[in-house]
């Protein structure tokens, strides 16, 4: 059936939905012209991580639009450039002391591309220009961050214009791709997930092989799913050995969403390359970027005569810049991480004490305040619910009616089956906020039961 154009001019995201227009927001709730209230469990996109409504930020930002609003960074700086480059620098492992900004994920994941194949192609390696990323894996909707995702449904479009980028499967131990059980892996010290990357290089080629590129623990794709611990020390042997620069994705993890500065840190390596965005401005401003490891500053001074061939516009724009520097002086001021551990713990317990009487949880995982729950129709087994039903969008609609906003996901086991959703609040949020957004989670979970017991069929449960 052919759906009615709503009459206004924004392009919308989706043409047939009427969104709730929001006036303002306070803390962790989001305020709708009609008068509701939204608990914004999700943190926008995972990105709003100090909540709504912080003057100090807002403060921030129009000091610096009145002293100068924007300069081009091919011509000119700011002092607040420096300030927020040092912060980060320092927050990253001691070897990662460059960084570059730019204003979104998809664009930092661009730049990381483009700088690892520049910095081999400087150094002789001319043939080095394939990226290996992971199916399942999200870095972005520009041609390239797309080509080195593994998102199938958002790739089927455009599969004809993807670059030549290669891909294994995420680790996803629970669900393992390569039928592997962890104990098995860890005994023999061979990890499937690992050994088919050592196979794909080999298959193209060192010689061709720039980067390889993953987030250290998968977002939106997966809803929040670890590597086995070993993960990325193994992989990080591989890409040592076949010169490869390693890039981690930290554009949802980065800042202290985990429990820890950068997600990367629960695994114990250095990349070559870290990309980050959202928590950096906790949504006050587009601001991304990259943190560069030494080596590869250095290949850029000594072959490139120190000149990156790329660069934006907004790259290190201004305002954005001083939402990032007050977003980092509040993290650190008011102990974020503490409380990011703390209510993350107490969140993952209190999930895990509702899958114990929800059927339709199979899994709670995550890490800090990045929670992710997936369903299946029978929550002991894992069975899937038809991808039709669209099980997480229903539920997130169900309590978006109650007053509270996850971020849904489907996809996780195939790329078409398997529901997940994450519960990702702003860092900042208190227990008695978690008890809040848990009791909203555990009526819609019951509602969505109760909706699909009487439509007594999950063809016409939607
Ligand atoms: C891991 C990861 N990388 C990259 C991106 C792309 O960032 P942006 O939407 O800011 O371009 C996202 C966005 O959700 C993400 O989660």
């Amino acid at each position: 059936m052919e759906k009615e154009l709503i009459e206004d001019y924004v392009f919308h995201r989706d043409f047939t939905k009427q969104y709730p227009i929001i006036t303002h927001g306070q803390g962790i709730y989001l305020y709708a012209e009609d008068g509701k209230r939204y608990i914004d469990a999700c943190s926008g996109a995972v990105a709003a991580n100090l909540g709504h409504g912080v003057e100090e930020i807002a403060n921030a930002m129009a000091q610096q639009a009145k002293k100068a609003a924007f300069v081009h960074t091919m011509r000119f700086e700011t002092d607040v450039l420096f300030e927020l480059a040092e912060k980060i620098a320092k927050l990253s492992p001691s070897s990662m002391n460059k960084v570059y900004f730019t204003s979104g994920g998809s664009e930092a994941n661009e730049s990381a591309l483009k700088l690892a194949r520049q910095f081999h192609k400087d150094a002789g390696r001319s043939e080095k220009h394939i990226v290996i990323g992971r199916w399942q894996s999200y870095h972005g909707n520009t041609y390239g961050s797309l080509s080195a995702g593994g998102d199938i449904k958002r790739r089927h479009m455009y599969t004809p214009n993807l670059l030549n980028f290669s891909h294994i499967h995420s680790p996803n131990c629970k669900r393992c791709p390569y039928q592997r059980e962890l104990a098995e892996c860890e005994s023999k010290k061979n990890w499937s997930c690992v050994s088919n990357l050592e196979i794909l290089i080999l298959e193209l080629g060192p010689e061709s092989i720039s980067a390889f590129i993953a987030e250290p623990i998968v977002g939106s794709q997966l809803g929040a799913v670890s590597p086995p611990s070993a993960y990325f020390k193994e992989v990080r042997k591989i890409c040592d050995k076949y010169n490869i620069l390693l890039i981690v994705d930290e554009v949802m993890t980065g800042f202290g969403r985990t429990g820890k500065d950068f997600g990367i840190q629960h695994f114990g390596i250095t990349p070559d390359i870290i990309t980050f965005g959202k928590g950096v401005s906790a949504g006050y401003a587009p601001l991304a970027g990259m943190i560069v490891h030494d080596r590869v500053i250095e290949g850029l001074m000594h072959n490139s005569k120190g000149k990156f061939v790329h660069g934006y516009t907004y790259s290190g724009h201004p305002v954005s810049v001083a939402a990032g520097l007050s977003v980092l002086k509040i993290y650190e001021r008011d102990l974020i991480l503490t409380n990011v551990q703390e209510t993350g713990h107490y969140l993952k317990q209190k999930l895990l004490d509702l899958k114990k009487i929800c059927p339709i949880i199979f899994d709670i995982r995550g890490e800090g305040l990045l929670m992710g729950i997936e369903l299946a129709i029978d929550g002991e087994k894992g069975t899937a619910f038809p991808s039709k039903i669209q099980a997480s969008e229903r539920i997130n609609t169900i309590a978006m009616n109650l007053g509270a906003v996850f971020y849904p996901g489907s996809g996780s086991i195939n790329g078409h089956e398997g529901d997940h959703f994450l519960i990702a609040p702003p860092l900042n949020v208190t227990k008695a906020e978690i008890d809040e957004i848990v009791g909203i989670l555990e009526k819609s979970l019951q509602i969505f039961i109760k909706e699909i017991k009487e439509a007594n069929s999950y063809e016409t449960a939607k």
